[in-house]
């Protein structure tokens, strides 16, 4: 009996053993040459097969990752992640043997070289990432191939140059990131024709506009992300029938024409995001019917109207719509309403004498400097729209805008515990003030006459370690008495390092008590490097001070501050906070000349 049982014991045994297929030799040979090709071999100690039954590289969590399927007669890799491990170099021609993949995460490495037309042959593969690498050369058409892909990540790739047409096989796609990469050439009219997507995000490219009106077909779209177009103006009519969306950022596209009645009717939409276009009109009455609406951006465009309390619908948490003409009538509060005055310059803006100068520790606590400057506090924490103004009364800051992929996280400020070097105040640096959009400071009550401006900066969220953690790239652009003095400004290469002070010098003319230091996100750069939400405007510290008086003539044809709109209202059970900024605009067109010198600190 009891041999009996052991011989059955023993078959089955066999049986079990059996069960489990051979791994494809070419599949084992392959990724032994990759795991040597990227020196992931003390990371990932392949011995015989990697197929093997509860391999500790297989479970999902671990990366590197290999798991495998043996259902077939044959086991076959089905899954490969190297994921942030800064695997460097080109891709291996062995990786495109294995052709049962279903899923390669290449992500937050260091690859460089070009995408070969040989990974046509993982036809099977249903998510594919080389977000954040270093590769060059154009996405090749074979790609068209990977006809079950429904997640393409390729967000800061460095690809480039025109999209292929044969991209348009790829139908099944759902996700779809190609932001920050320099393609070339128009919006695919065929992404209109992609019907299962979801999320597309298309920022910071050199493709060019119109947004085809084949978009107006993809009904599932939750998640649309298209800036920085250039070419030819588009209009906002194609989202009538998109009620899925719930995110929906088109900023600097040139759109032209009215905002539709209709986008009021998109049920789930919660942020908006229309900024930096050429809308023209009154924002639609129907805007109060939003349903769940919660951060609407309408800042830089033509738009003109009133606002009012009804307009708002009852959830929003924050509207923008500096440098447009909207009124804000009835939506003053007693507060709000002397900042606006003073900056409407009807009055002086702060109650005591006017000054010559003003100097902010954006991000942190008050500070002395090593020459004897005392920098004021500036560590209240800002919202998604708002507006603070000093205790002193000498200057105020405005921010706008919402890190979109977590719009809940309270990143305003950055902070760092590292020293900072090339400066004797390294204190001074260890804060910042960061938007993901405007960020506006305001001296206020200033005495007419010529300032000299101080920017300091130091990138204390980005690193240059030799990693991919070093590609990422912060760009924005810095606007004086309305005046561009900085565009695509990188501190990180500028200063020549991260974690390293840098100050740029201006010289501008107060003529009407205000000074306008505005630093915007014009799209550019990386979205997500080291982390999610790492971009936009950064600054450490600001130093004005007045240089000479102005003389006589330049009086005659002095910058003007135009009607202002500034407020800030927490009201509605603490759930809204409104804050429309100010649009500034000159009796004379021209906008004249501005001494720009750069330092570095001694
Ligand atoms: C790989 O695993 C084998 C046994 O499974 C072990 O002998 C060997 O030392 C390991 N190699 C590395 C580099 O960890
Ligand atoms: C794999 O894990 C499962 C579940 O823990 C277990 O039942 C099975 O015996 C293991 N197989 C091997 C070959 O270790
Ligand atoms: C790719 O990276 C490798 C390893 O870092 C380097 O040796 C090679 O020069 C790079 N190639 C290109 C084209 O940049
Ligand atoms: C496309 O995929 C098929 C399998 O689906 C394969 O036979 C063919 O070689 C692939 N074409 C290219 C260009 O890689
Ligand atoms: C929205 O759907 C309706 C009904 O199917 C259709 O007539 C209309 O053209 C669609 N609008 C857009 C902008 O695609
Ligand atoms: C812009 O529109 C004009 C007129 O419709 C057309 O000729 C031109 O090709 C378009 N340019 C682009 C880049 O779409
Ligand atoms: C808002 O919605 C209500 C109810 O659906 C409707 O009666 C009203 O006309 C809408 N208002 C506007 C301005 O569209
Ligand atoms: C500022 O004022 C100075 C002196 O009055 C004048 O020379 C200069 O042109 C002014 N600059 C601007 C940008 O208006
Ligand atoms: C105006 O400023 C210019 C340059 O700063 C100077 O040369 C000129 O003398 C000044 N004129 C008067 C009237 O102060």
């Amino acid at each position: 009996m009891g041999l009996l049982s052991l011989s059955f014991f023993v078959l089955w045994m066999l049986e079990i053993v059996s069960a489990q297929p051979t791994t494809s030799p070419l599949e084992v040979d392959a990724i032994n040459k990759i795991i040597d090709h990227w020196s992931l071999r003390s990371k990932l100690n392949v011995t015989v097969d990697p197929c093997i039954e509860n391999a500790t590289w297989a479970p999902e969590s671990a990366n590197p990752r290999i798991a495998c399927d043996c259902s077939e007669t044959e086991c076959h890799i089905t899954h490969l992640k190297i994921y942030a491990l800064d695997i460097s170099g080109e891709l291996p021609r062995e990786l495109f043997l294995l052709t049962e993949l279903m899923d390669l995460n290449l992500g937050q490495n260091m690859l460089n070289g070009s995408i070969p037309p040989a990974i046509g042959q993982l036809s099977k593969m249903e998510y594919l990432s080389i977000s954040s690498n270093n590769f060059q050369g154009t996405l090749p058409h074979q790609l068209g191939n990977l006809t079950s892909l429904q997640q393409l990540y390729m967000d800061s790739s460095g690809v480039s140059g025109p999209i292929p047409d044969d991209i348009s096989n790829l139908k099944s796609l759902q996700t779809l990131w190609a932001s920050d990469n320099r393609f070339t050439g128009k919006i695919p009219e065929f992404l209109g024709t992609f019907s299962d997507i979801k999320v597309l995000r298309l920022e910071g490219t050199n493709l060019e506009g119109p947004i085809p009106s084949s978009f107006g077909s993809l009904t599932k779209l939750e998640d649309l992300r298209i800036g920085d177009l250039g070419g030819n103006d588009s209009s906002l009519g194609f989202l009538d029938n998109l009620t899925s969306l719930s995110i929906l950022s088109l900023r600097n596209c040139r759109i032209g024409g009215q905002i539709p009645e209709q986008l009021s009717a998109l049920p789930n939409l919660k942020i908006l995001d229309l900024s930096f276009n050429k809308l023209t009109g009154r924002v639609p009455a129907s805007f109060k019917n939003f349903s769940s609406l919660k951060y609407l951006y309408l800042g830089s465009n033509n738009l003109n109207g009133d606002l009012t309390s009804d307009f708002i619908s009852s959830q929003l948490i924050a509207l923008n719509v500096v440098g447009t003409s909207i009124n804000d009538v009835n939506l003053n509060n007693e507060k709000a309403s002397g900042m606006l005055h003073c900056l409407q310059g009807n009055s002086k803006c702060s109650n005591k004498l006017s000054t010559n100068l003003f100097s902010v520790n954006c991000g942190g606590k008050e500070q002395v400097s090593a020459d004897g400057v005392k920098f004021d506090d500036d560590s209240e924490m800002l919202g998604a729209a708002s507006l603070y103004r000093s205790s002193n009364n000498q200057w105020a800051v405005s921010s706008s805008g919402v890190f979109i992929s977590n719009p809940n996280g309270p990143r305003y400020i950055a902070q760092t515990d590292s020293q900072i070097t090339n400066t004797l105040d390294s204190e001074l640096y260890k804060t910042a003030r960061i938007s993901p959009n405007s960020l506006r400071y305001y001296g206020l009550g200033l005495e007419d006459g010529v300032y000299r401006i101080e920017l300091h900066f130091a990138e204390i969220q980005m690193d240059v370690s030799p990693s991919w953690k070093g590609l990422g790239r912060r760009l924005f652009d810095v606007y004086i008495q309305g005046v561009r003095v900085l565009q695509d400004f990188n501190i990180l290469s500028e200063a020549g390092g991260s974690k390293r002070a840098l100050i740029k010098t201006f010289e501008a003319n107060v003529t009407n008590t205000v000074m306008d230091i505005h630093l915007v996100w014009a799209g550019k750069g990386t979205c997500c490097i080291p982390v999610q939400s790492t971009y936009g405007p950064l600054v450490s510290a600001i130093h004005v001070s007045q240089v000479s008086e102005l003389n006589g003539s330049s009086k005659s044809d002095r910058m003007r501050v135009g009607r202002i709109l500034g407020i800030c209202i927490g009201g509605f059970a603490g759930l809204l906070i409104i804050c429309s900024v100010f649009y500034l605009w000159w009796i004379k067109k021209e906008p004249g000349h501005m001494k720009i010198h750069t330092k570095s600190d001694a």
